[in-house]
């Protein structure tokens, strides 16, 4: 089947077009324009979608290299995410979809983020999921296409937001995450010895507003403590925290196989030491770096995976989630 996805929750607007797994075109326009300002701008993020996705769309049909008639099935993001955001995106696939005559199916945008680990790849269930991004982290056990459980959440911020946070404190712009990793490469992880947040405990659940405060902290103290220091010791412990509660994971359910998705799946110290639970007989699949931050191409691949097993979802009313912020994200128990 060959699959249109509409990505619009947040600060990407972006148009894919898939066939089965594999990934025909998938065109993504990041909005700089929250750039300036350190953090998405609501209103802003509205009108650069609707400034953007017509083109967007357009370029995701020619890269595709197919006609309008070709698609068999719209997939459109209904939430969470900021509700002007998320209107232009439905209001598009609605649009389409009475022009061509086909169904759409609404997509909850961390169904999404689960679904880029089929993308191009054979992967299955069981496995464990790490959702971390800049509105959420999540670990998700999922067992079926549908099947979703969630197994762990932040208490407080995201992983991906206390990346952007520590950035803004240590003047280094927006979006935080891809800057602090490439700085950290410079710096000495060992220098400033933050506490691992929230993991004497025994549960899944992680907290990341501590380590913010105690970056907070140092550089009040330590004014002189060089940036890259402070960019690689954040990170290490950042990625620790995530490390030890998925090693934990592991060992709870006995599931020895593990995805992630989400922006900060992008960090490459996660990536490496996520790479090391190999050597302990772990299956890793990491999905490539384009379906790991927001796209439409996941949006279309858990829109088609929702339409091969509850076809019935398909034009029912949209009811969007919209949200302030994208830390009241989680996903839906299915
Ligand atoms: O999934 P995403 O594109 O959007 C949502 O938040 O839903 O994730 C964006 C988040 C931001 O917080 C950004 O700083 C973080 O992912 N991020 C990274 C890296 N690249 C993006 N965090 C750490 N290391 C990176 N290389
Ligand atoms: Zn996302």
């Amino acid at each position: 089947m060959i699959v249109l996805g509409i990505e619009t929750s947040c600060d990407d607007t972006s148009v894919a077009v898939i066939e089965d797994r594999s990934v025909r075109a998938n065109v993504v326009a990041a909005q700089e324009i929250h750039r300036e300002f350190g953090g998405v701008v609501p209103e802003l993020a509205s009108r650069e979608h609707l400034e953007f996705i017509e083109k967007v769309f357009r370029a995701a049909i020619r890269d595709a290299q197919i006609e309008l008639n070709d698609i068999d099935l719209i997939s459109v993001t209904y939430g969470p995410g900021l509700a002007g955001a998320l209107l232009i995106g439905v209001s598009f696939a609605r649009g389409l979809g009475r022009q061509i005559g086909i169904p759409i199916m609404p997509v909850h945008h961390m169904e999404g983020h689960i679904a880029s680990t089929y993308l191009e790849s054979d992967w299955e269930p069981p496995f464990i999921a790490l959702l971390a991004s800049g509105g959420h982290t999540q670990l998700v056990r999922v067992d079926g296409p549908l099947q979703f459980e969630v197994i762990g959440s932040t208490i407080d911020d995201a992983v991906g937001e206390a990346f952007d946070k520590t950035a803004k404190l240590i003047d280094l712009g927006y979006p935080g995450g891809p800057v602090i990793d490439s700085l950290a490469a410079q710096g000495d992880p060992q220098a400033v010895d933050f506490p691992t947040p929230y993991v004497q405990n025994k549960h899944l659940d992680f907290s990341f507003s501590g380590l913010k405060t105690a970056v907070v902290n140092h550089r009040k103290r330590y004014p002189e403590t060089r940036p890259a220091d402070i960019a690689a010791s954040f990170q290490r412990v950042a990625v620790g925290a995530l490390m030890i509660k998925i090693k934990r994971a592991i060992q709870q359910t006995g599931l020895k196989r593990v995805t992630i998705a989400g922006g900060v799946s992008a960090n490459s110290e996660l990536r490496r030491r996520l790479s090391e639970l190999t050597d302990d007989g772990v299956e890793m699949h990491l999905p490539k770096l384009q379906f790991c931050t927001d796209n439409g191409a996941m949006i279309a691949m858990a829109g088609l995976n929702r339409y091969l097993h509850q076809p019935q979802l398909a034009d029912q009313p949209i009811r969007m989630i919209p949200t302030q912020s994208l830390n009241e994200v989680s996903v839906h128990a299915v």
